[in-house]
């Protein structure tokens, strides 16, 4: 009873995944919330109001004006008691009514008169779903904080094949959970993780640095500091916002990186999810070089930066019980992985790939397969937000069996 006192407005949309809502509402009221249904027209035509309302037993919600009965403001009133608002399934047209303000039904009224946490579980047809202005609604969702579950990959029931199919009922239900903040499974652990790139000084003015922007690894701390665990974040420099209620520390190269990572042990969990720079400047210059007047460049010379994923997995006292890495790679993304995760000593390679058409390293998305002694595991593609919470969710379990 993971949800008792917690009051869910349940969205179901018109999409062919609406049955899946009907079961979504049973699991919802045996974790002990209270669904307050509402049906969209659309919906209507996949599940009928009276299931909706057998399932939920609730009034089930379904048109702008019928709410007017006791203040006329039943669209602004229903969310107010809400602790979160579940779209399942959210569908191309009601994620573009959100995106650009539409108020003409009680769901998409209902969504922009509220200030309360959304969740939406995606759910359409393959095209729709992959369609630019689809995927723009979704950005400028997400850039206002509305959270996704989904879609899976998989057969879509128009007969296709691919993403867009609405995540499986137990992952909106641990979604929700995540959202509602009631599963401190974590709660007294301790993790550490590491993101975003290194730069690595040439001269007081220049620097070594990659592609990546930190929102993998910042959303895993978040991840798992939404679970309960108590979490340092070792950050290289981004352009993210440091996320609430877990410590922040910055630093610039792998040196600093690992002397940080070092200071935060002993940790139950590290998840290094950082691009360190393989390499260093090994003397950068006290001052900057001046370019020569004959056009000839400086050569630098390199030397290996520590590893500091390595460094946390080797043996010994204050090795953490789960140490998690990541593998980018540009091709041989399973073969490299397999073998970083036995040089590198981790439990865990979280393999993904960051060739530049797939746009992993700035964008939103992340594909990944998750590699351990047992096998390969692939999930479908995400928001890296999505990767996250199920890494979060599965490190939690490593944890807890004690795997
Ligand atoms: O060897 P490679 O850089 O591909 O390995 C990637 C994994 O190792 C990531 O988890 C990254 O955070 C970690 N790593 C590290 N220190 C380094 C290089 C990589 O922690 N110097």
């Amino acid at each position: 009873m993971t949800l008792v006192g917690k009051q869910i407005v349940l969205i179901i949309a018109g999409g062919i995944a609406a049955y899946k809502s009907l079961d979504l509402i049973r699991r919802l009221r045996d974790q002990g919330a209270v669904v307050q249904p509402v049906l969209t027209r659309a919906g209507a035509q996949f599940v009928t109001p009276l299931s909706v309302a057998a399932l939920s037993g609730q009034k089930v919600h379904e048109d702008l004006f019928s709410l007017t009965d006791d203040t006329g403001m039943g669209h602004i009133h229903l969310s107010r008691a809400a602790d979160l608002l579940v779209v399942a399934p959210a569908t191309a047209d009601l994620m573009a009514k959100m995106a650009h303000g539409l108020a003409d039904d009680l769901a998409s009224a209902l969504l922009l008169a509220s200030d309360k946490p959304i969740l939406l579980a995606p759910s359409m047809n393959l095209m729709m779903w992959n369609h630019p202005a689809t995927q723009a609604n979704l950005a400028c969702l997400r850039s206002r904080g509305v959270a996704q579950v989904g879609p899976a990959s998989g057969d879509l029931a128009c007969g296709e094949t691919g993403d867009g199919r609405m995540a499986e009922v137990a992952d909106i239900l641990a979604a929700i959970e995540t959202h509602c903040g009631v599963s401190q499974v974590l709660a007294g652990v301790r993790a550490l993780v590491t993101s975003g790139p290194t730069f690595e000084p040439i001269d007081p003015v220049r620097y070594i640095a990659n592609r990546s922007s930190g929102k993998q690894g910042h959303a895993i701390a978040q991840a798992l500091r939404q679970l309960g665990a108590a979490v340092t974040l070792i950050s290289g420099p981004v352009g993210l916002a440091d996320p609430p209620g877990m410590q922040v520390i910055k630093v610039e190269t792998a040196a600093e990186m690992l002397a940080a990572a070092q200071a935060a042990l002993p940790v139950e969990v590290a998840v290094c999810a950082a691009a360190v720079a393989d390499w260093r400047v090994t003397e950068p210059a006290r001052e900057k070089t001046k370019k020569r007047e004959d056009g000839v460049a400086p050569t630098l010379s390199l030397c290996a930066n520590p590893d500091i994923l390595a460094n946390l997995a080797a043996k010994g006292p204050l090795r953490p019980r789960l140490v998690v890495g990541f593998a980018a790679e540009t091709e041989g993304l399973i073969a490299n992985a397999k073998a970083k995760l036995a040089r590198k000593g981790c439990d865990l390679i979280v393999a993904n790939d960051v060739s530049p058409a797939l746009g992993t390293f700035a964008g939103d998305d992340n594909r990944v397969h998750l590699i351990d002694g047992q096998g390969v595991e692939e999930w479908p593609s995400m928001s890296k937000i999505e990767v996250a919470n199920r890494l979060a969710r599965l490190i939690a379990q490593r944890l807890t069996s004690g795997a």
